[in-house]
């Protein structure tokens, strides 16, 4: 399995940070409609990532050509405050106006099995991610492939998770190998209290987050010193 290869993007200014992405995503997007006529990205769940999504409704972009995923969803009944769906429609897709048969949003309120049952099956008929967004804990997971749970090199598209050390225990993930089938994959280590894992990743600790590999590598934008 090929090595991750890493590009460090910090930006010491929040908004500067922001503004960088929220460019970076518009210049994706316009170069994946105009070479392919759409562009299919999977969205980062957390809290990290609302400021940017908030950002978002105000891009030049023709919405219609989006299709738009999850990195993984907590096992939440559909409306939970606290699913990462909710968030993202809350802070941007709510305003725009992407097809909603476009929007591929994980059914975790049937729980880890069906749940990544359903999304596997969708993904199936996906094609490859144009732009991957990913948070990172402080733990050096990302989605929700934490260390040491099983199915970190299952070769499904979407795995169930049921012991995550992040509440709530019960989620469903993309899987390392479906994140990394991606032409681009970006993530979002944002705020102090990711300079320690970021430091670790730096150095080579084995994170889950280092099993992202996509053929064109990661790109990690911070606002600590890297
Ligand atoms: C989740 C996320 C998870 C998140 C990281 C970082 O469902 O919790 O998918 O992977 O991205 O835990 O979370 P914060 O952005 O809130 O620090």
């Amino acid at each position: 399995m090929q090595r991750q290869r890493r590009r460090w993007h910090h930006h010491s200014d929040p908004v500067a940070l922001r503004t960088a992405l929220r460019r970076g995503i518009e210049r994706a997007a316009r170069e994946s409609i105009r070479q392919r006529g759409g562009f299919h990205i999977v969205l980062a769940g957390g809290q990290t990532p609302a400021a940017l999504y908030r950002e978002l409704p105000s891009l030049n972009t023709d919405w219609r050509r989006w299709h738009i995923y999850f990195s993984d969803e907590r096992c939440l009944p559909v409306e939970h405050p606290e699913r990462n769906d909710v968030m993202a429609r809350d802070c941007w897709l709510g305003q725009v106006p992407i097809p909603r048969h476009q929007v591929a949003t994980i059914p975790a309120q049937h729980g880890p099995a069906l749940g990544a049952m359903h999304a596997h099956r969708a993904l199936t008929r996906s094609p490859a991610f144009d732009l991957v967004l990913l948070g990172l804990g402080d733990d050096g997971h990302t989605a929700s492939l934490f260390a040491g749970l099983p199915g970190a090199y299952s070769r499904a598209s979407a795995i169930p998770v049921r012991a995550a050390p992040k509440a709530p225990a019960h989620r469903v993930s993309l899987s390392a190998v479906r994140l990394s089938s991606a032409r681009a994959v970006w993530f979002l280590a944002i705020g102090t209290e990711k300079a320690s894992i970021l430091r670790r990743w730096q150095h080579g600790a084995a994170l889950p987050a280092g099993r992202i590999r996509p053929p064109s590598g990661v790109d990690v934008f911070t606002d600590n010193p890297v």
